[in-house]
C-alpha cells in the first residue's frame, strides 16, 4: 500500500533502519525494485525526478505505481518527488498521487544557481504548508551537495556549483538546520555530508571516513524528529564498472560511497538513502552484455530481463545492508 514518507521514516527511526529511495522511470525499474522488496520483505521509497515525470508521463507513473502496489500488497511504498524545483512541480506531483515531495530550495528554480537561505526557507515553508494540508510529506534540503575531496570530482560530471565552494560550505550547519526545520516544518531534511550526485564522486579509492559522521550526528542530535536524507549515495560498484567496460562501455575509473560508510551513516541517524546511478549502471551493464554477446538478438525482452535481474540483485543487497529487510 502507498504510505507517506513521514509514516515510513517514523517507523524506520523507531526501529533504527535506513530506507533506500530508488529512482524510477519505467516499468522495468519498478518491477525489479519491487521484486527485491518482496523477496526481502522490505518497505521502499520509489522516487521520480522531473525528468522521470516527463519521460513516462504523470498518468503513466501514477497508474504504474498503483499497479505495483496492487501486485506487491505486502510492501509499503512511498511515491516521492525527487528534487522538486518549485511549488508547481511539488503540488502537481501530489495531485498525481505522490505521497511525498522534495522541495529542493537549496538551488534556484533553474537547479543550477545556489539559492539564498531566505529563499530556501520561504519556498520550503510554503510547499510544506500546502502539502501537509492534503496529507503529503515534505523533504527539504539545506547545504550544497558536493565532494569533500575538493569538488574536482563533482565538477567532472558537470554538476557545477559546488566546485567553487570550500569544504565548510559543503557541510550543512547543525544550528542552521534547527532554524530551517523550525521555520519550514519539513518532515525530512537532505543534508550535505560529503556526497555528490552522479558516477564521478571520487577520483581515488576513498580511504578512511569519507562522510562527515560528526555532521550527521550533530544534526540528528539537535533534530531527533526530522528524518535525515543522504543524496548521492550510489557506491558505483567496481563490478558494474567492469561489466560495462568489458562490453564496449567507456566509463573512466571512479569511486562512489562505500556501502559500509552508508551503514555507518544509518547508525548515526540517516533514514533515507537516495540511489540512482547504481541502478542505471546495473541495467546498462546487462544491456551491453547481451548486445555484445548476442548480436543476433533483437527482442527487447532479452535485454530487459537480465537488466531487471541485475537491478533486483543490487536492490536486495541494499535492503539487506540498510536493515530495511524484514520491515515491510
Ligand atoms: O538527482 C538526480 C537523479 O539522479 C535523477 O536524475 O534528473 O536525470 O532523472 P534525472
Ligand atoms: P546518485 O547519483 O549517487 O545515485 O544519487 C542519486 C540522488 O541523490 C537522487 O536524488
Ligand atoms: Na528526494
Ligand atoms: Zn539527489
Amino acid at each position: 500500500a502507498l504510505i507517506t514518507l513521514r509514516q515510513l521514516l517514523d517507523h524506520a527511526a523507531e526501529e533504527g533502519y535506513g530506507v533506500p529511495a530508488f529512482n524510477i522511470n519505467d516499468m522495468e525499474q519498478g518491477l525489479a525494485i519491487m521484486r527485491a522488496a518482496e523477496a526481502c520483505d522490505a518497505p521502499v521509497i520509489l522516487q521520480a525526478s522531473r525528468g522521470a515525470r516527463s519521460y513516462a508521463g504523470d498518468i503513466m507513473l501514477r497508474h504504474m505505481v498503483e499497479a505495483l502496489a496492487e501486485m506487491f500488497p505486502r510492501n509499503h511504498i512511498v511515491l516521492h518527488q525527487d528534487h522538486g524545483n518549485n511549488d508547481a512541480t511539488c503540488l502537481s506531483a501530489i495531485r498525481h498521487g505522490f505521497t511525498s515531495v522534495m522541495m529542493d530550495g537549496s538551488l534556484e528554480e533553474d537547479m543550477k544557481t545556489p539559492a539564498s537561505y531566505d529563499y530556501n526557507v520561504d519556498i520550503t515553508a510554503r510547499v510544506t504548508r500546502a502539502a501537509h494540508a492534503v496529507g503529503a510529506s515534505v523533504e527539504g534540503e539545506l547545504g550544497v551537495l558536493g565532494s569533500l575531496e575538493s569538488g574536482e570530482a563533482a565538477a567532472e560530471d558537470g554538476s557545477g556549483a559546488e566546485g567553487k565552494l570550500s569544504q565548510d560550505q559543503l557541510l550543512t550547519d547543525p544550528d542552521q538546520a534547527v532554524d530551517f526545520v523550525m521555520r519550514t516544518r519539513c518532515d525530512a531534511l537532505a543534508i550535505a555530508c560529503g556526497t555528490s550526485h552522479g558516477a564521478y564522486k571520487f577520483t581515488r579509492q576513498p580511504d578512511g571516513e569519507i562522510l562527515s559522521m560528526s555532521t550527521i550526528a550533530a544534526i540528528h542530535d539537535k533534530l531527533p524528529d526530522t528524518h535525515l536524507v543522504m543524496h548521492g549515495s550510489s557506491s558505483v560498484p567496481q563490478y558494474l564498472q567492469d561489466l560495462i567496460n568489458a562490453h564496449g562501455g567507456h566509463m573512466p575509473q571512479t569511486w562512489g560511497v562505500p556501502v559500509e560508510e552508508i551503514e555507518k551513516g544509518i547508525r548515526m541517524g540517516v533514514r533515507k538513502v537516495n540511489i540512482d546511478t547504481d541502478c542505471r549502471m546495473a541495467m546498462t551493464g546487462q544491456f551491453r552484455k547481451v548486445a555484445a554477446e548476442r548480436p543476433e538478438e533483437f527482442d527487447p525482452r532479452k535485454f530487459m530481463k537480465p537488466a531487471m535481474d541485475e537491478l533486483e540483485k543490487l536492490c536486495r543487497d541494499r535492503f539487506e545492508r540498510f536493515g530495511t529487510a524484514g520491515q515491510a
